[in-house]
């Protein structure tokens, strides 16, 4: 697998190793421990900032600012009002867009040609929720009642937002989080990911240059058991998003039950791909590779369980490996390079220590199979795309979640319990379906328990059109109408009018 050729470090506006201090109403401020984090370059290992480390008594304050800014005016703001503001602060995002993006590589890692790629669903997404803002609407409803009595509903903002994200795609994470919350007239605290929080901070810092009043966003950074275990637990916070794994999901309901939050949860998944022989292989093999190897396997949805026909596995499956291995590992600022390193050394531990696992159960790698050390690519922690064949559904590579370019390549024979294997998973994120049988694909779409199917296509997002989880990936829909229901309650209101 050729590499790209590695760059040196360049110094970045918002990463050039100085201290990074947390934003609570409209203040950057230290933690009130006066502890920090760093922040380092994956590929590298190089600094990139020290952070500030909020715990409970932070969370304490900002969750105190949102409150207040809830109160005291946000939360009964005006429709337009709110959208002209999320139009200039997708201005603003958009204008900032190569910065943000490169921000993002260098904290977590993915290539620029993916962070840069994400413009339309970060930036368009905000636009997204402008155009709702001015859309939310409750209804008459015409009750049964004796005599003249008038019902309607009212559609309102549920209050202050706690928002935990993962590290996996930082500013599309942040935004799916702070758009809705600005188009409904929530107000927010966002505790980003330890392992990249540097262009959450950036994007607030945005905000309050688009207008946004003090309050309304805040965010601080620090661990998940202490800034984000006291954000889920906080009496104050009326609702939580969370994404991240379906452990902290469960965490995350537990911690809630104080005063019975609203949650929305987007957790992980082990999603099929389904590659039938009378697909357009030469469109699969670089679309089963891609729902895979893309962001090095770090996505939530990634199609890992990649069942194929047998009549056309081991030619197919080869050449997703060959595909695999002609894609360029390397550090993500480098513009050639496709397959970044993983996040961190807990994820690197994590994917190594499942390539043993396919090897000792019998998992054959055409592809990859061991970490990358040579040259520069010692200093990062870099997996090359791996294909694993020989895979039956009980190994645990087929069954656990890897978080990590790996795909897990499974024979089938007939269709008859092709479904229900498809379906046997505690999961239920994403599934894709290859054929060119316009029946078999529209049974596959209904059959499959999944938030989404694609079929032809892996992993097509946009703004308008809802993601989410079935079964243990998760509750609740991110993009889409739904989404904003997300983050409003229904008010019944009844006038005897006789
Ligand atoms: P994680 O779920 O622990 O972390 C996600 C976010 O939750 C982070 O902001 C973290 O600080 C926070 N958090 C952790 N523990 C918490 C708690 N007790 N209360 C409140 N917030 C808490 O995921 P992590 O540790 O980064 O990765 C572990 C595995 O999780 C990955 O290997 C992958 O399998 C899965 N994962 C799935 C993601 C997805 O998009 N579905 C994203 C990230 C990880
Ligand atoms: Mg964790």
């Amino acid at each position: 697998m050729p590499q790209a050729k590695t760059i040196p470090f360049t110094r970045h506006p918002f990463a050039d190793g100085s201290f990074k201090k947390m934003l609570i109403d409209g203040q950057w401020v230290a933690a009130a421990s006066g502890k920090t984090f760093e922040s380092r370059n994956p590929a590298t290992g190089e600094l990139l900032a020290t952070v500030a480390e909020g715990d409970a008594e932070d969370i304490n304050r900002a969750v105190a600012a949102a409150r207040k800014a809830f109160e005291s005016g946000w939360g009964r703001s005006k429709p337009y009002e709110r959208q002209v503001l999320l139009l200039k602060y997708a201005d603003l995002v958009e204008k900032n867009y190569d910065e943000l993006s490169s921000l993002d590589t260098l904290d977590m890692g993915a290539p620029l040609a993916r962070t840069r790629g994400n413009r339309q669903r970060v930036v368009g997404m905000l636009r997204y929720y402008a155009g709702q803002a001015t859309a939310l609407h409750g209804e008459t409803i015409d009750n049964s009642l004796p005599g003249e009595i008038f019902s309607y509903t009212l559609k309102e903002p549920i209050g202050v937002v706690g928002a935990i994200i993962p590290w996996n795609s930082p500013l599309t994470s942040t935004m799916w989080k702070i758009g809705p919350a600005l188009a409904t007239g929530c107000t927010v605290v966002l505790k980003p990911a330890e392992e990249a929080p540097l262009s959450a901070l950036r994007l607030a810092e945005l905000a309050l240059e688009a207008g946004v009043p003090p309050g309304v966003i805040n965010v601080v950074p620090g661990y998940g058991e202490t800034a984000g275990a006291a954000l889920a637990a906080h009496p104050d916070v009326d609702k939580v998003a969370f994404t991240g794994s379906h452990v902290t999901g469960q965490a995350i309901v537990k911690a809630s039950a104080g005063n019975l939050k609203r949650l929305s949860l987007e957790l992980g998944g082990k999603s099929p791909d389904i590659v039938f022989a009378d697909a357009d292989l030469d469109a699969a093999v670089p679309g089963a590779a891609m729902a895979v190897f893309s962001n090095s396997g770090q996505i939530c949805s990634a199609g890992t369980r990649l069942f194929v026909e047998q009549r056309v596995y081991d030619e197919f499956v080869g050449k997703v490996a060959d595909f695999g291995k002609k894609l360029r590992v390397g550090n993500g600022l480098d513009p050639e390079t496709q397959i970044g390193p993983l996040v961190s050394e807990q994820q690197l531990e994590r994917v190594t220590g499942y390539l043993a696992v396919g090897q000792k159960e019998g998992a054959k790698a055409l592809a990859g199979g061991a970490r990358l050390t040579e040259g520069p690519l010692a200093k990062g922690y870099f997996v090359p795309p791996t294909v694993f064949a020989n895979v039956n559904d009980d190994m645990r590579i087929a069954k656990e979640e890897i978080f990590g370019p790996v795909i897990s390549a499974i024979p089938f024979k007939n269709t008859d319990d092709l479904v229900k294997r498809a379906n046997a998973t505690m999961f239920g994120l994403g599934s894709g379906v290859w054929t060119r049988d316009v029946s078999k694909a529209h049974q596959f779409a209904r059959a499959i328990r999944a938030g989404s199917v694609w079929i032809n296509c892996y992993q097509a997002m946009d703004p308008a059109v809802p993601f989410g989880g079935y079964k243990m990936s998760g509750y609740g829909r991110e993009g889409g109408k739904q989404h904003l229901e997300e983050y409003l309650n229904v008010k019944a209101v009844w006038i005897k009018t006789s």
